[in-house]
């Protein structure tokens, strides 16, 4: 038995080439309560939670074995993630989005960011509402869903991988369809790939490399959706987005979905969601990708990053510029005793 599972664990882990800067995946918790754990002033856990809005963490965030992809024997379970009316974090978006908290290099050199996402045939994202997922503040690399600002007609479903704004690749966003992700990001050479696939395949090289503006301090991912308000064609309902597979890699691509590790099959037990029907990769199903060219920016955040909390009159992270943004533009940060006050200019 012993020969058997040390054999097993070394051809698991022969499989995985990179090395895990940070890992997102959810193996640690026993359900979103955790996420409360964390706190500015108490940073512990894997995530930063923070963006979300005024309901407990369980309106937002869940987490089961049947969120994830059943494909990613790595991770015990996925999130499901869900904005609403009462998702607002610092003005009229829908937000949810978990920031990792880590100290590891996961802004310099070569690095890859995997999950993976879908969506259910259960409180369906809006299709007429920008949605930013699986963000950076500067908006180098990033996944849009819905009516991008800037499109015509009123809405749209397809996926789009978009870099600085500018749309790259795209794909119906189709029921219970996983699509897996890793965007291979070169801090030093300023450049991003995007890496893709459905369901149970291999991610393979789907677009790029562009140049982007790779900046990142370490604390501005964002796993999660950040929807845009459009006054007169905004959806009503709940959203529900799943995630699964989160982690950062550097050295080589790890390409298989079953991410490193193997924690979904360590427990000794049956994985309740692993087998389960719920989730059908279908990628027979899926239309060609096609690239596609459009312009659209908007920065959602306020920079520099402090650590404590907004004394002026746009909260931290705030939104304070971007294109057709009309609000408050005067950021105030508190660093230790002093504070910081600017206007900004975009
Ligand atoms: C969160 O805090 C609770 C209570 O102290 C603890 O039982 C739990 O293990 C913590 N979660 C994580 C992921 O550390
Ligand atoms: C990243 O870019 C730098 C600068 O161009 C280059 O020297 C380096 O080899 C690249 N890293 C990898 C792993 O390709
Ligand atoms: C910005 O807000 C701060 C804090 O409320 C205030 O002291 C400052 O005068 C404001 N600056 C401008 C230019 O409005």
């Amino acid at each position: 038995m012993f020969g058997y599972a040390t054999l097993f664990s070394a051809l698991a882990s022969a499989v995985s080439a990179g090395t895990i800067l940070w890992d997102g995946r959810f193996n640690e918790m026993k359900s979103s309560a955790d996420l409360n754990n964390w706190s500015w002033a108490n940073q512990v856990g894997n995530y930063q939670y923070y963006i979300h809005g005024s309901g407990a963490v369980t309106k937002y965030v869940n987490l089961d074995a049947k969120f994830k992809n059943p494909a990613d024997t790595g991770s015990k379970q996925g999130a499901k993630i869900t904005i609403d009316s009462t998702a607002k974090w610092n003005s009229d978006m829908w937000r949810t989005e978990l920031i990792p908290q880590t100290k590891a290099a996961i802004n310099s050199g070569k690095v890859y960011y995997h999950f993976s996402i879908k969506r259910s045939t259960t409180n369906v994202p809006s299709a007429t509402n920008e949605h930013q997922i699986c963000f950076f503040e500067s908006h180098f690399t990033e996944l849009k869903y819905g009516w991008v600002n800037g499109e015509s007609g009123t809405s749209n479903t397809n996926l789009q991988w978009m870099v600085g704004g500018q749309s790259k690749w795209k794909v119906e966003l189709l029921a219970d369809v996983w699509h897996n992700v890793a965007y291979e990001i070169n801090f030093s050479s300023n450049s991003v790939t995007f890496w893709h696939s459905t369901g149970s395949d291999p991610l393979t090289k789907t677009a790029g490399p562009f140049s982007g503006s790779t900046s990142s301090n370490g604390a501005d991912w964002h796993l999660g959706v950040l929807r845009l308000p459009r006054a007169g064609n905004d959806g009503t309902g709940a959203e529900d987005w799943y995630f699964s597979g989160v982690y950062i890699e550097s050295g080589d691509l790890t390409t298989a979905i079953a991410s490193p590790g193997g924690a979904g099959a360590s427990t000794g037990t049956t994985d309740p969601g692993a087998g389960s029907p719920a989730t059908t990769a279908v990628s027979s199903s899926i239309p060609s990708s096609v690239v596609v060219s459009q312009s659209t920016t908007l920065v959602t955040s306020a920079k520099p990053e402090p650590s404590s909390p907004t004394v002026g009159t746009v909260k931290q992270y705030g939104q304070c510029g971007g294109s057709g943004y009309t609000g408050d533009t005067n950021v105030s940060v508190s660093l230790g005793s002093s504070v910081i006050t600017y206007l900004t200019t975009i």
